[in-house]
């Protein structure tokens, strides 16, 4: 063998809901596209149709032998205007998590991936603390709702993705450019987590069970000073890993607030994980107070440098914080024709078996391809190929390769020579 995966490990495979359900529900997504947002003006509206096509999708994935799936529900279908819940969507999903089940695949829940219902992002979204009610209200009903079907949760997914793309790059709805809001979005998710961690658990604990586990899928990157021997390299590489990740992840872990969230009284000091989800992709090559990337450095379709030991040396660094079992919530690459990703995924998996952390799961971002944000439909991600216009769904080479890993429990000599070895990544 090639690789042996330990025991204990498995395979999944990631999604959220925005990026492949389809459907026009009224929130930010909808609203982004409809001001031209979108680079490829495709719509999100249409994405992977998987609101009508989820069977397909779930007979899809169990023919491939997924194991788990991650996958997260759309808050402003659930609750299309402030105060109301739409049961039809809720009969819908819990339709599609009975039928996950029956296939014998195990869910974790995503609860916010980014997007928010227009109603919700009216008021202020996450950058108002009187708004931080309706997050809430809107994880009890869920637990409410499917508490009895799922024992795993995320919260939210990537805070610092979420605050820094949508209001300090402005690149995301709604488009500000505010290092104090985003700041204050890190610190009031940040919020949202512990209380929702505290709320997830007492709602299950009173329905019965005792197997809730929960957590939010944290985006990690390396911040490598483009120069070692450069202080000013190595100072911004510091600060901005702190901005971006470090403070967040303190609070959202341990609820310790630091510089640059302010200290919070709401909350108090605790463990606010019971697994470790990470959701790793590159590193920044820093030499200034923008991120950079690695010259001569294997790089993705979207130029993100392919750097497997990052992955680790994230991980590691999350552990020391708080010892927890690890899932690796994400991990995937844009490659559109699909010339590297299998490589991609020998890479990382290797420097999963080779070390000694506690990971015990891998979620392949992402199943299919998918609506990519504002790259819209031209960035390919998943192990399926997508055909937008007819919605035909085929199985990739890493797709096949994915199968067959979870068939053999690892790599074989002869899996290597024959997915691996031919792949060369661009520079
Ligand atoms: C996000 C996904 C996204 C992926 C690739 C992650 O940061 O959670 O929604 O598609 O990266 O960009």
């Amino acid at each position: 063998m090639v690789i042996k995966f330990k025991e204990q490990f498995s395979l999944g495979v990631a999604s959220a809901a925005t990026q492949i359900e389809g459907g026009e529900c009224g929130h930010n997504w909808n609203d982004w596209y409809a001001k031209g947002k979108i680079k490829d003006h495709s719509n999100p509206a249409r994405a992977t149709d998987h609101y009508h096509l989820w069977k397909e999708d779930t007979d899809l994935m169990a023919k491939m032998k997924i194991q788990h799936y991650r996958l997260g529900i759309e808050w402003a279908r659930i609750c299309p205007k402030e105060g109301k819940v739409d049961d039809a969507a809720i009969a819908h999903y819990r339709e599609e998590l009975l039928y996950l089940k029956e296939k014998g695949i195990a869910v974790l829940l995503t609860i916010h991936h980014f997007t928010n219902p227009m109603w919700f992002e009216r008021k202020g979204g996450f950058t108002k603390k009187e708004n931080l009610k309706d997050f809430l209200d809107f994880v009890e009903l869920v637990v409410n709702s499917f508490g009895d079907l799922v024992s795993e949760y995320i919260t939210i997914n990537e805070p610092n993705v979420y605050a820094t793309n949508s209001y300090y790059f402005g690149e995301w709805p709604p488009g500000e450019k505010s290092i104090r809001k985003a700041v204050r979005v890190m610190s009031n998710m940040a919020i949202c987590h512990i209380k929702a961690y505290q709320l997830i658990h007492h709602i299950r604990k009173e329905m019965g069970y005792q197997d809730t586990k929960v957590s939010f899928a944290n985006h990690v990157r390396v911040f490598d000073p483009q120069k070692s021997t450069n202080i000013w390299h190595r100072t911004c590489a510091k600060l901005l890993e702190r901005l971006f990740q470090g403070a967040i992840t303190e609070a959202m872990t341990t609820g310790n607030f630091t510089w640059p969230l302010k200290k919070e009284k709401k909350t108090s000091r605790g463990e606010y994980l019971d697994f470790i989800a990470i959701n790793y992709y590159t590193r920044s090559t820093v030499s200034g107070f923008a991120d950079g990337t690695k010259e001569d450095a294997p790089k993705n379709d979207l130029g993100w440098e392919i750097y497997p030991e990052g992955l680790i040396r994230c991980t590691d660094k999350i552990y020391q914080l708080l010892e927890r079992p690890i899932y690796i919530t994400e991990n995937g690459t844009c490659d559109n024709l699909d010339t590297f990703r299998s490589k991609y995924i020998y890479e990382h998996l290797k420097v999963i078996s080779e070390s000694k952390l506690p990971i015990t799961r891998y979620y392949h971002w992402c199943f299919c391809d998918n609506f990519e944000w504002v790259e819209g439909e031209s960035a390919r991600f998943g192990l399926v190929y997508v055909n937008y216009e007819t919605q035909e769904r085929t199985i990739k080479t890493s797709g096949k390769f994915y199968t067959r890993m979870i068939e053999e429990n690892g790599i074989t000599e002869e899996m290597y020579k024959e997915y691996v070895e031919p792949q060369r990544y661009h520079e």
